[in-house]
């Protein structure tokens, strides 16, 4: 498995994992978006050249790093993917942009990936009611990496 930045020729494929993996997928109008805004934050799991997963993320105006999305194609979960990506865009968010507070949002639902996110050192910090369009709440989750700098 090898992770890099995505280019703009794999964003339909991208787009097609970003179906698989959500009911309310973001439209490839936003996830171009984001890559044109930090392409060094749109990265893509490859696995015999096939793309099988994505992250990407985005730098905060009070300097903290977001995760805007995070999906593994559903063949290929459970083999470390998730996490090597989230350590991945967090190293590069540190490196690049000297992040050290990291966020994300979550679905209150989503057990698998919020445990993901407790492993690598994120933490509850608020609910945030009826923050999905089909009215689900939202858990948002913070990981200060400050003082181990
Ligand atoms: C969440 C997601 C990205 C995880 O990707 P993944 O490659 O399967 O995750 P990993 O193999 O790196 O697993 C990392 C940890 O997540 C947790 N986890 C992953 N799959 C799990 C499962 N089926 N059941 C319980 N815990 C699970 C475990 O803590 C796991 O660590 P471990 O394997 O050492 O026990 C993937 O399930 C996904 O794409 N889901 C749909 C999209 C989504 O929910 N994205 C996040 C939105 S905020």
């Amino acid at each position: 498995m090898n992770i890099r930045r995505a280019l703009q020729e794999d964003l339909a494929v991208v787009f097609e994992l970003e179906k698989k993996c959500f009911n309310d997928p973001y439209p490839i109008e936003l996830l171009t978006m984001l890559q044109s805004l930090y392409p060094e934050l749109f990265l893509v799991a490859e696995h015999d050249g096939r793309v099988v997963g994505y992250v990407s993320g985005l730098i905060r105006t009070d300097g903290s790093g977001h995760i805007v999305s995070l999906c593994v194609d559903p063949e290929y979960r459970r083999k470390g993917i998730g996490r090597q990506l989230m350590i991945e865009i967090e190293d590069l968010m540190k490196k690049l942009f000297n992040v050290c507070i990291y966020r994300l949002e979550v679905r209150v639902s989503n057990s698998i990936a919020i445990q993901l996110y407790e492993s690598i050192g994120y933490r509850i910090q608020a609910r945030m009611s009826r923050y999905y369009s089909n009215g689900e709440d939202a858990y948002l989750m913070i990981k200060d990496a400050c003082l181990i700098r």
